[in-house]
């Protein structure tokens, strides 16, 4: 139940399992294409889909090895360790990163954003979904109402989003996004998927220089994404036929009814957290519905309740990222998890408080997440 890898269903894992093909063989072939159409959908753009070998970072890294040159400001969104990343990825390709930084937690200030825009100084600006690192959403919709004017492009990550929460790439002006398979889309990792629109595409056609990435070169890849029988770098077959069954289970339960699954999850797991006397780190009413990261009660040790959690009740939770260790947990419910799970989690993380003689009612947050998921 940490927030990636997630737990992947038997059908995922089947795909997974299939002897290796070639990469031109039909079936292949046709797999990897309807598997770029899914995509699609799933961004719900016009834009071309790139499904790729590699992780979420390799779409960081598309993103800016493509559409920024050497010299080039991009303003940075950052209030997380992911929001924080951005900027070393602009510097190593020779960028110059700006940060509109907010304590780790909160929101993203439009007021502040909309002023830093309209300096119109930056090739692009990136803003995290989710920051994984904190539990944070940020208003990736109405972000988009700022950048609509712009010649700035504006690049989403969405790694702990996308098939979680609604992502509208089109109808919210994002020209680049991207995201990984091993989250709220219920693959293994391996997958980089993005997408980019035709504002991106002509920045990316304007380039005075070469891009400073060879394996991530847009344009060498566009035409085996158009016709996947095409060769630029040989693909990861075997993951991507997991990724292509994953795709179908998301459009089997319907784009609408996970958003809703996973809002329900977010809102059970919060109320069940707080019954047990927890904060919840992210501001209130920007959590993310991919995962929740309650703040730990001063004198709980973290890592002991985990280790309980793991060894007695075999569930696997995460600790806080980077200056959050120790000071916040993070519980992952994204992709093919399930009422069950979040049940298991939550009894597990009573019980092991019990234990510990923190806690003198368990049953108690258990009982309040049931009244979410009865409602
Ligand atoms: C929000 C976010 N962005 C980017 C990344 C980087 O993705 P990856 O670890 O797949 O390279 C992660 C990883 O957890 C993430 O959560």
């Amino acid at each position: 139940m940490i927030p990636g890898p997630t737990i992947v269903s038997p059908r995922v894992l089947r795909a997974l399992s299939k002897p290796i093909l070639s990469h031109v063989s039909g079936e292949f072939v046709d797999g990897y294409a309807e598997g770029l159409a899914l995509q699609k959908q799933l961004f719900m753009t016009e834009g071309t889909p790139f499904m790729l070998s590699g992780s979420g970072t390799l779409g960081m890294e598309a993103a800016i090895s493509n559409l920024m040159e050497k010299g080039d400001k991009v303003l940075c969104v950052e209030n997380g360790y992911f929001g924080e990343k951005w900027e070393e990825v602009v510097e190593t390709h020779g960028g110059v990163a700006d940060r509109l930084r907010f304590e780790w937690g909160e929101a993203v200030d439009l007021k502040q954003l909309e002023e830093k825009l309209g300096s119109n100084e930056y090739k692009l600006f990136t803003v995290e979904h989710v920051d994984t690192s904190t539990g944070i959403a940020n208003p990736v919709d109405k972000i988009g109402k700022l950048a609509e004017n712009t010649d700035t492009l504006y690049v989403v990550d969405s790694v702990c989003g996308l098939g979680g929460m609604p992502l509208k790439m089109d109808q919210w002006n994002i020209d680049f996004c991207l995201t990984g398979s091993q989250k709220a889309l219920g693959a293994p990792p391996g997958i980089s998927l993005f997408c980019l629109n035709q504002k991106a595409w002509n920045v990316v056609d304007k380039r005075k220089t070469t891009p400073t990435d060879y394996y991530v070169n847009l344009k060498k890849w566009k035409p085996v994404m158009d016709n996947p029988r095409g060769y630029f770098a040989t693909p990861a077959v075997g993951n991507v036929l997991g990724m292509l069954e994953a795709l179908k289970i998301i459009f089997e339960e319907g784009l609408e009814a996970r958003w809703a699954r996973h809002k329900k999850f977010s809102e059970a797991f919060l109320a069940g957290v707080k019954a047990m006397g927890w904060g919840s780190f992210p501001a209130k009413g920007h959590e993310a519905h991919t995962l929740t990261v309650p703040k730990v009660p001063q004198g709980v040790d973290d890592a002991k309740m985990r280790g309980l959690m793991f060894q007695k009740y075999g569930v696997v939770i995460a600790g806080g990222l980077g200056k959050l260790g120790g000071k916040t947990v993070r519980v992952g419910h994204m992709g093919a998890d399930t009422v069950n799970d979040l049940v298991a989690t939550l009894a597990s993380m009573e019980m092991s408080l019990t234990e510990m003689g923190l806690i003198s009612e368990p049953g108690k947050a258990l009982g309040a997440m049931m009244k979410v998921f009865a409602k």
